[in-house]
């Protein structure tokens, strides 16, 4: 566990988020040379978000309860998990996934990276991995040089999981097995997952294939969001 160094505060609205916890921005930049201490863990977080969190949703901020409800629920379960394995620092573990269903343009990433940036600076440690589902699917592709099972398991085996966009592809047996698979380890181990998707919540059956949408429901909450296309009301 590295010293973080100290967070720029003046961009990306993260002192929002922190005093929503009722932090300051002073607060965490206290070096307090302990690699362990909740402050730490806080700029970690920040840190690692500010490298992955799209540019465009850089300043997002998670409203829909779900979304909240999930984070806080996961944030809960790592704590109550390090009482009881007397752990050094919090951690995410096994939980709940979310599916965030709507049309074109409503916010299903700009909640998704919200709810992402709201873990960052929950001072519960954890490393993500993002990918919207047609990048998936370009990094899993068979070519010289990469091996396809390797990059799978990053996915896979990954603490928490955002698949941006499930389902819009055009879907041949080939992502319909790689859905199966990604989705089925999730599920199989209970690993936070954090999924959108534009496809009607009735057709997600015919567009996933049964069995990926049977243990869609089972492990995620869900949350379908309305509205227009934010990108064409700008
Ligand atoms: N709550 C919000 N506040 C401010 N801007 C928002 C909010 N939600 C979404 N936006 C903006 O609206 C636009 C569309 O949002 P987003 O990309 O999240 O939509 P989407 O539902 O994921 O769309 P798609 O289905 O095409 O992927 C983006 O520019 C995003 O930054
Ligand atoms: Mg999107």
């Amino acid at each position: 566990m590295d010293l973080a160094p100290a967070v720029d505060f003046t961009r990306d609205n993260f002192a929002h988020l922190l005093a929503g916890r009722n932090l300051t921005a002073e607060q965490v930049n206290v070096r307090d040379g302990n690699p362990y201490s909740e402050m730490n863990l806080i700029r970690r977080g920040i840190a690692q978000a500010r490298t992955t969190v799209p540019h465009i949703y850089r300043n997002a901020i998670a409203e829909l309860p779900e979304a909240l409800g999930w984070t806080a629920e996961l944030c809960t379960t790592a704590r109550t998990d390090q009482e009881r394995r007397d752990a050094i620092i919090p951690t995410i573990g096994r939980g709940r996934s979310l599916l965030l269903l709507g049309p074109t343009g409503v916010g299903k990433t700009h909640q998704a990276y919200g709810a992402v940036r709201a873990l960052a600076v929950s001072g519960v440690s954890m490393t993500w991995v993002a990918t919207s589902s047609a990048d998936l699917y370009a990094a899993l592709r068979p070519r010289n040089g990469v091996d396809s099972e390797t990059e799978f398991r990053r996915y896979a085996h990954a603490r928490l999981l955002l698949v941006d966009d499930l389902g819009a592809a055009k879907s041949s047996e080939w992502t319909e097995e790689i859905n199966f698979r990604l989705v089925n380890h999730r599920y199989e181990n209970q690993l936070p997952t954090l999924l959108t998707s534009n496809v009607l919540p009735k057709q997600l059956a015919d567009r996933l294939g049964d069995r990926v949408a049977s243990r869609l429901t089972e492990m995620c909450d869900r949350s379908v969001i309305t509205g227009t296309d934010r990108r064409r009301a700008a």
